[in-house]
């Protein structure tokens, strides 16, 4: 426990230097290759719950620390410390007493010291200062002040809702491959394995409880993927027909070009600026049996990538704030910043222009973002329609919002989708 108390607080303690958490844990897991799953997975455990709570437990430290320049890392451990005892099933003791250790090797004696006066001291208290977050905006939100008025601004009825799913564990939502079996039978493969689940969507699985992909069945020969249950909208609003050219320009790391693939026959080319991610593009289709040109290029960019020809269906699958699933990722409420919708924005702009040139008249682009920022998503399309008198927006089926927008629930993530035709 000593280990992963250390790794949760080293890497709660990158975030909030400004460092993407994914990336920081799996530096972690090469630096540590000695670290068993159980170890990993309380790793994950502990720095997640911390950041999807950040707000409270920063609020409780404030309250008990009595100087602000405590040292980061320090700070760091005393949060994640904050959040095993008010939430975590681990003994109150041994929390306490490995995180003295930890801060024994930070900082020596002082820390230690310290470590165990305010973790102690939080103990005592533990009713009230948690009583007394609930009158504070950042911990009753666990959201930055700014993030909360932009989603009460756009959702007058939904935003508490919107921000309390951000803080819940996400589902586990599975994509059954239809090319090697039907939904029906992989449903019976799970419920002999134990593993209770049910239909949902066109093609979907809902998980009762998370399990690791190793207990799946057949998840390594590709009966399934996993993959978010509004995710799972974009290969059928895309709709593509046997022998289409289909582009998927910002295609990794592959979920959606999988199930693209495993719906028709299609000539696909599946683009994205990173290589390094390209691979995974691969190793998705390997296991699932499938193929696309992969390409490393920028969609932005079709001079450097394009032969002329144009495409039946397109995907902007593209770069966004990812708002809609801050429950996967919950170190983006603390990274993101106001202004950052400006550099999205300009962004998804410059790439729905250059790919609304790719598409031929009659054809269909499907403009996708995991964000619930209208800025990115809705006003953004009608901004396109103003710079596109040759485009018109199609009805969504009856099954999805018909503005587009799916905000984040106990069944799905945050996703917003347009479905764009070109006129002929
Ligand atoms: C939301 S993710 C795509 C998720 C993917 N469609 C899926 O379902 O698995 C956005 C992707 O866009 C890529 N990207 C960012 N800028 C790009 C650009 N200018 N051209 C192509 N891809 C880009 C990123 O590397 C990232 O992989």
């Amino acid at each position: 426990m000593l280990m992963t108390q250390r790794l949760a607080a080293e890497a709660v303690a990158a975030v909030l230097a400004g460092r993407n958490l994914t990336e920081v844990l799996s530096r972690q897991r090469q630096r540590h290759p000695e670290l068993e799953p159980r170890q990993k997975a309380a790793i994950q455990d502990i720095s997640y719950s911390t950041l999807r709570r950040y707000g409270e437990v920063d609020f409780v430290l404030r309250k008990l620390l009595s100087r602000p320049d405590t040292d980061p890392a320090v700070r760091a451990l005393l949060a994640t410390g904050v959040c095993q005892l008010a939430w975590g099933r681990a003994a109150a003791h041994a929390v306490v007493d490995h995180a003295v250790k930890v801060a024994a090797r930070l900082n020596g004696g002082y820390a230690k010291g310290m470590v165990n006066g305010v973790l102690r001291n939080f103990l005592r208290q533990k009713e009230a200062l948690l009583a007394a977050a609930g009158e504070d905006a950042l911990a009753r939100w666990n959201h930055p002040d700014w993030w909360v008025a932009a989603m009460q601004t756009a959702y007058p009825q939904d935003w508490q809702a919107v921000l309390l799913a951000n803080n819940q564990h996400p589902p586990m939502g599975l994509r059954v491959n239809p090319r090697k079996i039907s939904r029906e039978d992989y449903l019976a493969q799970l419920a002999a394995e134990g593993i209770a689940a049910e239909a949902e969507g066109p093609y979907g699985i809902r998980l009762a409880q998370p399990v690791p992909v190793e207990r799946l069945p057949g998840f390594f020969e590709g009966l399934c993927s996993v993959q978010d249950l509004g995710a799972q909208w974009a290969a059928p609003l895309l709709d593509a027909q046997n022998g289409m050219r289909v582009l998927d320009a910002c295609c990794a790391p592959g979920g959606k070009t999988g199930h693209l693939l495993e719906l028709a026959d299609i000539e696909l080319t599946a683009l994205d600026v990173d290589a390094q991610r390209l691979q995974r593009v691969r190793d998705n289709l390997d296991r699932l049996g499938l193929n696309a040109t992969l390409q490393a290029a920028d969609a932005a960019k079709p001079a450097d990538w394009w032969n002329g020809q144009p495409y039946d269906r397109i995907l902007a699958d593209v770069p966004c704030s990812a708002s809609g699933v801050a429950r996967r990722h919950p170190d983006i409420k603390w990274l993101r910043r106001a202004d950052d919708f400006a550099h999205f924005a300009t962004q998804q702009a410059a790439m729905l222009d250059a790919l609304w040139g790719c598409l031929k008249p009659g054809g269909t682009l499907l403009y996708a973002t995991c964000s619930v920022f209208p800025q990115e998503n809705q006003q953004h399309v009608a901004e396109f329609l103003q710079r596109h008198p040759d485009a018109r927006r199609l009805p969504l089926p009856a099954d999805l919002p018909e503005s587009g927008q799916l905000l984040p629930n106990e069944r799905h993530d945050g996703f917003f989708y347009a479905s764009l035709q070109k006129k002929i």
